[in-house]
């Protein structure tokens, strides 16, 4: 994980580099740091924590030539200051930042460590500096070392890197971690993804996997192998990278918020009216194969699940992967399956080793992704984009809304069943109507905010909703939650059930209702605290909160939206910091 960022040229560096930082902390935010050359001197400053800490040392009068700086996610080694990049080579010759992971850094450390190299931290990243020193030392050229150092390197990185001799020059290396470059008026920039530079610039280079070279103020190098690249910079629109709280004083309640606006826009970018407006191609591709086999992490995966019963009348094979377990285990690649890999970010690591391993078998793969311009968006055969604006909050809200009722949308295309575009609509309403009453929410996780353990129960689709609602619980919230069918909890988990264990119902589908109103007692009988959600048509009295009706399937559209808000007002009663989770990124681009 980790974001990094990089300029060199005229610009106010502190501020790019600082600014670029806290919008990279999605991506990591346990330790900082930053290295600028400065009248010919290099100055490195860490600290564990945020970036507001690193600002805090960060003198304000500073007028760098070149600077680089990271918000790190630990992957090597405990997250504090020493074991914050930027790291240094031995003779302080090399500065680098890094996103990625080293796979070799033990065997190249153990070569390093014959030379007579030692090391300042528990990182792997400090492996590549002394590489590049030691490639350096022996060609003379930087340009060179990097080369070389790619060669002896396996795994992922995205790496700026400083050469203490060259204040106007800021090098950079890629392999599989993203990487992005930005012109702007007499500087050149580089970062993780385009959402630092938005105020700087709207030309970006992609940079390809095992492209390195350099930028100067006014130019950039770009070699592949030993050739040589021809720089294409592309014009984008960076309007949908920018998100300001407004307001709100949390993103995670902005975005539920936006819920309602994500998916009218969503219908507008697929449905014109009288007609979906689908790539043609890719839905006579889906009409025609046997299989659809969806891969995703997280959030996405419990869309993917959701999407999967959507699929099922389609009399196709329909599956649904955790894409890091299947990356591993790369079952069903024939020519008769499409992959649909489902991804806010576009960015998971996992999914794009998934969508590597399809690639390189000549598989088809749809992308379902909320980032234009990622790396799931680019390599996949065909791409949908899910128009849910930037989602900044680690947890995922409005961007589960968007792929379930895409999801759906796509179901309805394939069957040209347009009756589901209205169904989706009152979805819409019922959300509203939720979002108006978000003060009978907050009440009830007020009650529930001392509690440690959460069970989520459903059937069938609630089911399916129950799984996202505990993994938001869990994640804002840091309760111990899971999800179970109802019908499952007498195979064992109702052993758990102490008088006062949370248990949290869910019931919006009439043909299941009957029978999780059984499972109900049965954990009331043994003194569970039941706090149930449900739809008004299958609605009891003793219900702590009833959405209004929607169709079942898909009444968890609704619910999900009352969960994300008790997970949102529980982590607020204990005064956590819900944007920004301990252990936690909001895009997870380490396997
Ligand atoms: O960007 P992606 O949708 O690929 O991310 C997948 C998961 O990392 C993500 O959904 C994660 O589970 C969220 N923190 C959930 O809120």
């Amino acid at each position: 994980m980790c974001g990094i960022v990089g300029g060199v040229g005229k610009l106010d560096l502190r501020t790019y580099l600082l600014s670029g930082l806290k919008k990279l902390e999605y991506r990591g935010y346990d330790s900082a740091g930053i290295c600028y050359t400065e009248s010919g001197k290099t100055i490195l400053s860490k600290v564990a924590g945020r970036v507001a800490s690193l600002e805090e040392i960060v003198p304000e009068n500073i007028h760098p030539t070149v600077g680089i700086a990271h918000t790190r996610w630990a992957t090597h080694g405990q997250p504090n200051a020493q074991n914050a990049h930027p790291h240094q080579s031995q003779r302080k010759i090399f500065s680098i930042v890094h996103n990625g992971v080293i796979e070799n850094f033990r065997p190249l450390a153990h070569q390093l460590k014959a030379r007579g190299y030692s090391f300042n931290s528990e990182t792997d990243t400090e492996v590549i500096a002394d590489m590049l020193e030691r490639f350096y030392l022996r060609s003379g050229s930087v340009i060179e070392s990097i080369a070389q150092t790619m060669e002896a390197l396996e795994g992922s990185y995205a790496c700026a890197i400083m050469f203490k001799d060259e204040p106007e020059r800021l090098y950079f290396m890629k392999k599989a971690s993203p990487l992005l470059i930005g012109m702007s008026d007499g500087c050149m920039l580089l970062a993780s993804d385009p959402v630092p530079m938005v105020d700087y610039t709207d030309r970006f280079i992609d940079v390809d996997d095992g492209d390195y070279g350099y930028l100067t103020p006014t130019q950039v190098k770009i070699f592949n192998g030993r050739v040589e690249i021809e720089p294409r910079f592309v014009h984008r629109n960076v309007d949908s990278f920018r998100s300001d709280l407004g307001d709100y004083p949390h993103y995670m309640i902005k975005e539920i918020e936006e819920i309602p606006g994500v998916v009218v826009r969503l219908i507008d970018n697929y449905f014109d009216g009288e007609h979906f407006t689908f790539n043609e191609s890719m839905i006579e591709t889906l009409r025609h194969t046997k299989k659809i086999h969806f891969l995703a992490c997280g959030t996405s995966y419990y869309a993917s699940k959701m999407g999967a019963k959507y699929f099922r009348p389609l009399g196709k094979e329909v599956l649904v992967s955790i894409a890091s377990e299947w990356a591993y285990d790369p079952y069903d690649i024939t020519g008769d399956t499409v992959f649909v890999l489902v991804s806010q970010s576009g960015e998971t690591a996992d999914l794009i080793r998934c969508q590597k391993i399809i690639n390189d078998r000549d598989g088809i793969s749809i992308a379902v992704t909320n980032t234009k311009g990622s790396t799931i968006e680019r390599k996949a055969t065909y791409s949908c984009l899910l128009y849910a604006g930037l989602e900044v909050a680690v947890a995922s809200t409005k961007s589960y809304v968007a792929q379930v009722c895409f999801l759906a949308l796509l179901f309805a295309a394939l069957e040209n069943e347009i009756g589901v575009v209205l169904d989706i609509d009152r979805v819409v309403d019922s959300i509203r109507n939720i979002i108006s009453r978000k003060g009978e929410i907050e009440a009830l996780a007020e009650d529930c905010k001392e509690v440690r353990d959460a069970f989520f129960v459903g059937r069938g689709y609630d089911y399916l909703a129950s799984m996202e609602g505990a993994l938001k619980l869990k994640e804002v919230s840091y309760v111990h939650a899971e999800a179970y069918p109802g019908g499952e909890l007498k195979h064992g988990p109702i052993a758990l059930i102490e008088p006062g264990t949370l248990v949290v119902g869910l019931v919006s589908d009439p043909e299941v209702s009957s029978s999780i109103r059984n499972n109900f007692e049965e954990l009331r009988a043994r003194k569970g605290r039941l706090v149930i959600f449900s739809t008004a048509a299958v609605a009891n009295e003793n219900d702590a909160f009833v959405a209004n009706d929607v169709k079942p399937y898909l009444a968890p559209n609704v619910l999900v939206v009352a969960m994300q808000y008790f997970a949102y007002y529980v982590a607020l009663a204990k005064g956590l910091p819900i944007d920004k989770p301990r252990n936690l990124a909001k895009s997870v681009t380490v396997e």
